[in-house]
Parts: structure tokens; sequence; C-alpha cells
């Protein structure tokens, strides 16, 4: 009897040496995932509690300054404040105190910055330059009244490097008098050749543009958008600058439009026009919509204003008003998409916003775990590195004598699914199964339309933060942004392309 049980003793012991060497199917050793687990490790994200859009981005004396909707008491949308933060490289952040509080005219709602170089506003007090903030003040009073004049726009200042901020005080700077229920955003600039401040706001599925000589006194010049764009909800969150078209000294106007719902994958989403701006009137020949990104999770994002050598830098709120306020982090709510630059590029003859990381991103070569060696048409990488979802994968297909290709990003029991078929030029990215079920919309596959280059090379870059994902086509033609939240980590990536095709290039790497 005892003899038996030793040798029973035996055989299993030697099963477990066997699937501990080799791996055991059906044993699933992932990690079960926590809220800690969730929290970004590359992405800004606040400290504790909610946050929505990036607010008077602007760059000054070395520090690029992030304000970003804030609310310090709860981890759902709230009085608004601006929350702020600061970084020499658009990399590591400092927390700084809130700059902005609500008050006796309302919350402080979306805005942006800009450093008055000529102390245009007569507001600059000592040595530095005087930063002013132009934000819409929200009053819930009004709101509740049904007056529909509860948005109007005001100003701060600050004298100190954007430590400490003055409220102006003869807010409101612009009144709605027209009472307009959605009248807000001002994204300001300075316009050389008019030597005036141009505001663009957004006012319900239009944006409005207005003058000023000292960013007090405010003037109606037009206004853009009936019956151009996307109008399948609200418009927010504006931005519009100059940008010389990449290779060449021609120059357009860029008008970044945020809008929600009505965005391609479902809910919120950002548009944009490409056309003339004369420092009164926006024009454009574009007759279809176009859009930055096609995730579902890129909304609100602006430019930084005053940036080192007239870089087009953005940044936006990863998240979606359909399911913000719902995602499964409790401590903290929301993270910002990476910084990335913009560039203006023309291809076959129509004008292309493209948008990839900024450079300052990239990491080391110490950083690879992955590299390819020979181009094959499949790749699984199963390495450690993977589990701690803080990487930046590079992706180069051979898709001159393929139709399509594959990606598999996930565990035994959950995944994304990322697709390409070149013959209908299409992208599909299906994330009903990767865990989190994001009020339903997870079930949307997002798609969007993008080709391989001249040389039948489609790149691919990949830059996985915990819980979100931001693809970028042909280092940025197209991006497409998306959060998920798996309850096991994902161990997995595998890629496969049909047959004659090839990856050629495949290069992972951690990102700190
Ligand atoms: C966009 C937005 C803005 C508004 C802010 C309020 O996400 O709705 O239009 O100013 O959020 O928090």
């Amino acid at each position: 009897m005892i003899g038996y049980t030793k040798v029973i003793h035996k055989i299993c012991f030697v099963v477990l040496l066997t699937a501990a060497m080799f791996g055991c199917a059906g044993v699933d050793n992932s990690k079960l995932l926590t809220e800690t687990d969730y929290r970004p490790a590359y992405h800004f994200t606040p400290l504790a509690n909610w946050m929505n859009d990036p607010n008077g981005m602007v760059y000054y004396d070395g520090e690029y300054h992030l304000f970003y909707q804030y609310y310090p008491e709860g981890n759902v949308w709230g009085p608004m404040h601006w929350g702020h933060a600061i970084s020499t490289e658009l990399v590591e952040w400092e927390h700084l105190p809130i700059a902005l509080y609500p008050d006796d005219l309302g919350y402080i709602f979306s805005g942006s910055a800009v450093v008055d170089k000529n102390n245009t506003s007569g507001l600059k007090t000592g040595e530095e330059g005087v930063m002013v903030a132009i934000f819409t003040h929200h009053s819930m009073e009004k709101e509740k009244a049904g007056t529909h004049d509860h948005q109007y726009q005001s100003i701060a200042y600050s004298n100190d490097k954007g430590r400490t901020w003055v409220k102006y005080k003869g807010n409101p700077v612009l009144e709605n008098d027209e009472k307009i229920h959605d009248f807000r955003d001002p994204k300001v600039m300075w316009h050389e050749a008019s030597q005036r401040w141009i505001m663009t706001l957004a006012a319900g599925q239009q944006v409005k543009f207005y003058t000023s000589p000292n960013l007090i006194d405010w003037t109606f010049a037009s206004d853009y958008g009936t019956g151009v764009g996307a109008h399948g909800g609200v418009w927010e969150c504006p931005d519009l600058f100059p940008m010389k078209v990449e290779g060449s000294d021609e120059e357009k106007w860029v008008m970044i439009v945020s809008i929600n719902p009505g965005g391609p994958n479902g809910g919120s989403a950002t548009q944009y026009f490409i056309g003339d701006f004369d420092g009164k009137t926006f024009t454009s020949s574009q007759t279809e919509t176009k859009w930055l990104d096609y995730g579902t999770d890129n909304y609100a994002g602006v430019t930084w204003s005053n940036a080192p050598k007239d870089q087009k830098l953005f940044l936006a709120w990863m998240s979606n008003w359909h399911y913000a306020t719902e995602v499964p982090t409790y401590t903290w709510r929301s993270a910002m998409t990476l910084p990335r630059e913009l560039l203006l590029a023309k291809k076959n003859d129509a004008y292309l916003l493209k948008n990839y990381p900024i450079a300052a991103m990239e990491t080391t070569d110490n950083n690879i775990f992955y590299n390819l060696k020979n181009a094959e048409n499949e790749v699984e990488i199963d390495a450690e590195e993977l589990r701690e979802a803080q990487f930046h994968c590079s992706v180069s297909f051979d898709m001159s004598e393929s139709n399509e290709f594959e990606i598999f990003y996930g565990n035994d029991s959950a995944y994304i699914e990322i697709a390409y078929d070149k013959s209908l030029s299409k992208m599909t990215i299906d994330r009903s199964q990767s865990g989190y079920d994001f009020k339903g919309m997870n079930d949307n596959i997002i798609t969007f339309n993008c080709t391989p280059d001249a040389d039948g090379k489609l790149e691919m870059d990949m830059w996985v933060d915990k819980t979100s994902m931001e693809i970028f086509i042909n280092k940025g033609e197209e991006a497409a942004t998306f959060l998920f939240f798996p309850k096991k980590e994902f161990s997995n990536l595998r890629f496969k392309t049909g047959n004659n095709g090839s990856i050629e290039k495949l290069k992972a790497m951690r990102i700190e």
C-alpha cells in the first residue's frame, strides 16, 4: 500500500515538474488585475479624482503648462476647477496646486492660455511675461433657471510663471448676449498680420471668431460650420492655427473641433478642417469630414500655445463622454493621450493632418524586449515584459503581395483583435472581448480606412499603457486611440499576415 502511494507521489511530481518547465495547457497563470494595475505608467493622470479636458496649454520659459478640467472632491464630473501640472519635456510631469477655483460667476470650464509678450492687456506687473488664461464661466444657477446665457468668457492672469492666478476684475470679458445655450471653450492665438488676438469659440454646432487688441475687449468677426463637417452632436474645444505643408512653403490654416456625440465610431471624437483664415473669416473647400483620430478615446484635444520652434504639439483627454464617469477606476478617473506632434501633409492631392507621439517619448535600445531578425509571416511575443502592459510595438508589414493581416493581443479568455483588409483599405479593431463593458460601446467595432505606402509597406505603431492603446498608421497618417480594461493581464501578442505577406520589422520596447 505504502509503496503504491509513493509511486503516485512520484508520478504527480514528474507531471508538475513537466508542467512547470513547459507550461501546461489549461493552466492559466495570468495575474488578476486590480485598480492599481490600471493606472497608466507613462500617460498623464491626476493624482486623485476626476479629470476631463486639457486646458490652458502654454509654454513659457522652459516649462510646458498643462491645466485640466478637474473636480478635486469626487471621481465623477462636478464643479469644475483648473488642475495644473508642468513639464520640461512633456514626458515627466510635476503636479502643482489647483490654479483656478469656481467663483460667484460659476464653474471654470475649458479654455486656453497665452503669453502676452507685448503686454497688450496691461496686466503685466513684474519682470516675467504675463500669462493670460481665457476660459468659460458656467453658471449653474442660470443653467437651472433656463435662461440660456449661463456660459460666458472670462480671463485670469499670472505674473509668476503660472504659479498663482488672479481673476480679472471686469469678468466676464465676453457676455452671451445672444443667449446661445452652448457657448464655450475659447482658444486664443495672436494673429501677427492683423495685430489682433483671435478667439475661436464653440457655439452650438458652429465656431465663432472674435478679435481683440488686448484680450479684454472682444468684437465678433464671423462664424463657421453650417453645412460642413460632422453634426451628430455639439461642437466643443476648437483650435485654429496656421501650418506649413510638409516639404513646401504652402501655408494653410488648420481648425480642430471636437464633437460629442457623433464620432465615427461612437460618442466623442475630434474632427478637423483645412482652409484659410484672413484674420476674420475661415474658408475651406473641404467637402468630406476629416477625423484626427478614429478611436473612441481622443477628445477635447488642442495644441500648446507658444511652443518652441513653432511646433504644433497636441494632447487630448483619453476618454469618451459615453462612459467616462463609469470606467473601473475609483481613486482617479481618466488619463490624457500621449503628447503628439501635428504635421500637415498632402496625400493624393488632399490635405492630411498627421499626428504622432513626440520624439521625446521614444525609448533607448536597452528597453527593446523583442526584435525580429528575419521576415516572417507569423510572430508571437510571449515575453514577461508584455505582461506589464507598458510598451511600444513598432511593426512593418509588406502588403505588396498580400491582402490581410491580423493582430491578437490578450490572454486565454479575453483579447483585442485588429485586422486589416487591403482590398477594402479597411482596418478594424474589435475590443468587444477585452474585459470591461463600455456601456455597450465596446460592441462598436472601430473601423477606419488606410492604405500601404507606394512600396506596399504598412507601418503600424502601437503604444500600450495598462488600459489604453494608441495606434498610428504610417507614422500618424491615421490614428486610433481606445481604452480597454482586462480582468486578467494580457500576456500574448501575435501577428499573422495572409499568404505571401510578411512582417518585415517588429520591435517591442518597454516604456518607463
Ligand atoms: C468638453 C467639455 C467642454 C466644457 C468642459 C466642461 O469635454 O464639455 O465643452 O468646457 O468639458 O467640463
